[in-house]
């Protein structure tokens, strides 16, 4: 190991939500809104959510520590999503990945695909397919991650209803349930309070 003067010191855990010390979970916390309000730097207030954060809860977290200081960031919460339509649909355990982000001062230092390459990881050994919505598709398709090509829902209230606006922020990570899957075919999630997807 590089133990020079200034060598970076990186420590990757990943966390079930339950057994998340609070003092790491404010860091995490405070580095999702330090992140997403520097990505939204017009809008600051509007970037990152309660609802957002609440979103990254109840799974696990990636977490990437430099010395005493949490630089990366990314949760997998679980989530049934179905594929196909109506009445041939399946319904897989997704792991849905929020709260992707690097401390704005150490972003594009190959931090956030650590990150990514261990979320990867924990997607196909737990889950039977990976999903997330972004803009950045290619900071994803780098890794694995392809974008979603059919129509998208959202069942409220029992009714399933369209979400058009979703359809080209959606991205799926295969595991081994879902190698062979359509890209094309209809996906669909439960509703949630703020963002469905
Ligand atoms: C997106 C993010 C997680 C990437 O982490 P990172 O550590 O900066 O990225 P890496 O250095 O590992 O990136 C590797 C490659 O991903 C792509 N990439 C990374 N950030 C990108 C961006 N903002 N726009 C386009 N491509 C990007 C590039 O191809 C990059 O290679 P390069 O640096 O040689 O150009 C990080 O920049 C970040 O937190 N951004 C703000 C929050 C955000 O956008 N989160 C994801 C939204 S869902």
């Amino acid at each position: 190991m590089d133990d020079s003067p200034g060598a970076l010191a990186l420590r990757l855990e990943v966390v079930d939500d339950v057994y998340l010390d609070d003092e790491v979970r404010a860091s995490a916390e405070a580095l999702c809104y330090l992140t997403f309000a520097h990505w939204y730097d017009d809008e600051p207030d509007e970037a990152f959510t309660v609802d957002d954060w609440q979103h990254t809860c109840g799974g696990v977290r990636v977490l990437l520590h430099d010395g005493a200081e949490l630089v990366a960031h990314a949760a997998i919460v679980p989530r049934a999503i179905d594929l196909g339509d109506d009445d041939s649909a399946h319904t897989y355990a997704a792991g849905y990945v929020e709260g992707v982000a690097v401390i704005p001062s150490r972003q594009h230092a190959g931090l956030g695909t650590i990150v990514l390459d261990v979320t990867n990881e924990a997607l196909r050994a737990g889950f039977e397919l990976g999903v997330l919505s972004t803009s950045l598709w290619s900071f994803y398709e780098r890794l694995g991650w392809e974008r979603w090509q059919g129509p998208s829902y959202v069942v409220r209230s029992g009714i399933r209803t369209r979400t058009a606006d979703e359809d080209h922020g959606l991205l799926v990570l295969r595991c081994d349930a879902t190698k062979h899957l359509e890209l094309t075919a209809a996906i669909t999630c439960q509703e949630r309070v703020g963002d469905d997807w």
